[in-house]
């Protein structure tokens, strides 16, 4: 009893003077509060802050809108809305969406909570009482879910598109440069010669294989929550399956509880991004190395590089640097959604609202570093010259040897320790192999003869690597040819 009146005092004198209290409820203002009713006090000025999605959320405000158009005529189509109803929030929905394209000011509002209730409260603001009945049979669990996919299917068609730009961009420079050879590598140090195109060609594999990803995740995003309503399903009438054919999704999810707690569809499409980021942080590792002044594989201009501040001679690859950096972020994101996840007990949780900017960063991210790859692909010159002379020197040829000798009977292993020890001779005289007199070659095998000379050119070391998916002209021009044609489909 003492207890009580003791609450009693706290709430109606100490709770009404802190001033944080006021400011919340001003903050949100009760008529824009979508859930009011059984609250007699007021939000906390703080936590209303803290709470607040829309400043992030509004990106969805043209799919919580196409959201809200198809929830409306499911209702009118099952009887719940009527027909004049129906017809004035429709009118609502289309003006408040005018309004947002053509207003500035418009997402100005200090007070709505999240885009959900933003959109409700200028349908009211517009339309009137009928607006109070665009809610019906939903809650803001399925309808966030329901416009997030929305947002995302979309989203991914864009970043798919980047995707097909940036590898058309790879076929593009590989073709400007058809007959350049460069040092292949393996733990950076030279290996075996290989085409130009080749090396383009596997970073086109790469995002190849992205684009697949990315179709997949669509395909899992594309389903529709709505009718899930709070967690049991809705006890309209409404016909899902037709309101999903409305909006486009390949279907409806089949468990409420799941539809309104199931974000693997965000976790999976930061996963797709990482590996996407992964595949762009490797090839701008590249070109970072080759643009070096120690490489001068490749010339950078002036459209993609940036000076230094202090030292006059430095052009910096600050472009491929920072698509580099941003694979972190997009990795975090990852992790981050995944840890959200973890642990939530069915079904909503407002700890999923931590989704939204993750989801935004990563598709922002992706998008526009695979844009930038693409630019920076277009902007840059292969110095043909030098990565020629490169991958003619460095003892790469070192297996054509070997090869040479075990088709000449000798078992490989053996001819492996042989030009081993040829390889160490021609260090001690500074020349490559092909530089070797014969006899002295002979030195070390009476299998060499006249025609190994042949055997160790560069294009015989090119041209032997001739089944598919190795770096001989033909095999590469296939590719070529094959890779452009996919990207048409
Ligand atoms: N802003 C919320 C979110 O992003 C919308 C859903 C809120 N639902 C709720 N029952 N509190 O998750």
């Amino acid at each position: 009893m003492h207890l009580f009146s003791n609450f009693e005092r706290l709430k109606s004198c100490e709770f009404d003077r802190n001033p944080r209290v006021t400011q919340g409820a001003k903050l949100l203002s009760e008529s824009q509060k979508l859930w009011g009713g059984r609250f007699t006090g007021a939000t906390d000025a703080g936590f209303a802050t803290y709470n607040r999605s829309f400043d992030f959320d509004r990106r969805l405000f043209d799919a919580d809108v196409r959201g809200s158009l198809a929830h409306c005529e499911g209702l009118r189509a099952a009887g719940v809305l009527s027909d004049e109803d129906a017809a004035t929030i429709t009118r609502g929905l289309h003006a408040i969406r005018e309004r947002a394209s053509a207003d500035s000011t418009f997402f100005n509002d200090q007070a709505a909570e999240d885009v959900h209730s933003f959109i409700e409260a200028r349908l009211i603001e517009t339309i009137g009482d009928a607006g109070r009945r665009l809610h019906t049979g939903r809650s803001r669990n399925d309808q966030v879910a329901t416009a997030l996919r929305l947002w995302l299917r979309d989203e991914i068609d864009h970043i798919s598109e980047s995707a097909r730009a940036a590898e058309r961009a790879l076929l593009d420079v590989a073709e400007a440069h058809r007959a350049a050879v460069l040092p292949g590598y393996t733990h950076l140090q030279r290996a075996q010669p290989i085409l130009w195109a080749h090396w383009c060609l596997a970073y086109f594999e790469m995002l190849a294989r992205d684009r697949e990803r990315l179709a997949e995740v669509r395909r899992r995003t594309n389903v529709m929550p709505l009718g899930s309503a709070a967690l049991a399903g809705t006890s309209y009438p409404v016909d899902r399956e037709g309101i999903a054919r409305a909006l486009q999704f390949e279907g409806v999810t089949r468990n409420s509880l799941d539809a309104v707690s199931d974000r693997d569809f965000c976790v999976e499409f930061a996963g797709a991004g990482s590996l996407i980021m992964a595949h762009l942080s490797r090839l701008a590792e590249d070109i970072i190395i080759y643009a070096t002044t120690e490489f001068g594989f490749i010339e950078l201009s002036d459209a993609v590089a940036t000076g230094s501040s202090l030292m006059p001679q430095k052009k910096n690859p600050d472009a491929m640097e920072l698509v580099r950096g941003k694979a972190g972020r997009v990795f975090g994101h990852t992790l981050g959604l995944l840890t959200t996840i973890k642990g939530l007990p069915l079904t909503y949780n407002k700890d999923m609202q931590e989704d939204k900017e993750a989801v935004f960063d990563v598709a922002d991210t992706v998008r526009t570093s695979l844009d930038v790859t693409a630019t920076v692909l277009r902007n840059m010159r292969l110095r043909e010259e030098r990565t020629r002379d490169a991958a003619t020197r460095g003892y790469m040829n070192a297996t054509e040897l070997a090869d040479y000798l075990a088709r000449r009977g000798m078992p490989f292993r053996e001819a492996h320790d042989a030009v081993g020890r040829i390889v160490l001779h021609a260090i001690g005289r500074g020349v490559e192999l092909h530089e070797l007199a014969l006899n002295e070659l002979r030195n070390f095998s009476p299998l060499i003869e006249e025609d190994v000379f042949d055997a160790l050119s560069l294009e015989r070391t090119l041209a032997t690597k001739s089944q598919t998916g190795g770096t001989a002209p033909e095999q590469v021009t296939n590719a070529l040819a094959a890779a452009r044609a996919s990207l048409d489909m």
